[in-house]
């Protein structure tokens, strides 16, 4: 499937076939091709825990305002933005820029200055929306190319976050922008049409905003 059409036909699924499962290959190749999804700095400050076991999708769900589409679908994402991202990977991302001559080694310590305070202490809410924001790319490029595998998909932040980070394990500094449930439509279900979408004059404006 080609990239527009996979844009076109991508829908948030409600009806999961809960008898389809994804092995860890499957969820691996979604992956590694949503890995490819840009970041502020090459920085990459996501992780995902994916829930495919279901014990642990059912806790999920009642962390997720008890959503049926948890438990149906064969494996859910939680999306994990991690403001340490800056500190956990900066140094990786300048030796690789340095060895494949992106930057010049005199420059290092200046690019490492400029990500310091472009994206702010490590508790600010700069480095916040940085987590997220990036994480967010993320997500959406799992759900294209869920898509492009022949996969549905479906985000969700109707989630109680203390609930998730309790019970997943994951450490109190993270935020999690939403989690995404991916598998394959139920066999006997239907989608409604496409809803509601601005027209483009509503919300675009060229040069200036409210022109
Ligand atoms: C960040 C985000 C969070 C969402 N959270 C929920 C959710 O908790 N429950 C739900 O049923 N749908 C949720 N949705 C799905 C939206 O309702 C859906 O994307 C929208 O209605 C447009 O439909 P479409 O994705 O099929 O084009 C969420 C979508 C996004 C992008």
């Amino acid at each position: 499937m080609d990239t527009i059409q996979a844009i076109k036909e991508r829908r948030s699924i409600n009806f999961f076939d809960p008898e389809r499962t994804l092995d860890q290959g499957a969820l691996k190749e979604l992956l590694s091709i949503a890995n490819l999804a840009p970041s502020s700095f090459d920085l990459q400050p996501w992780k995902v825990v994916v829930v495919t076991d279901p014990e642990r999708k059912k806790t999920l769900r009642a962390c997720a305002m008890n959503q049926q589409k948890v438990e149906e679908a064969s494996a859910v994402l939680i999306m994990v933005a991690d403001p340490g991202g800056v500190e956990e990977n900066m140094d990786r991302v300048l030796e690789s820029w340095q060895a494949l001559g992106y930057m010049r080694p005199e420059m290092r310590g200046a690019y490492a200055d400029m990500i310091r305070s472009l994206y702010g202490g490590r508790d600010s809410m700069t480095r916040k929306l940085f987590a997220a924001k990036n994480t967010s790319l993320f997500a959406m490029t799992v759900m294209i190319a869920a898509k492009g595998m022949g996969l549905e998909s479906h985000p969700m932040d109707g989630i109680d976050e203390a609930c998730i980070k309790k019970e997943f394990n994951i450490p109190e500094d993270k935020l999690i922008p939403m989690i995404i449930a991916v598998g394959t439509l139920k066999p006997d279900g239907s989608l409604l049409p496409r809803a509601f979408r601005r027209e483009l004059d509503e919300f675009v404006h060229f040069q200036a905003y409210g022109k």
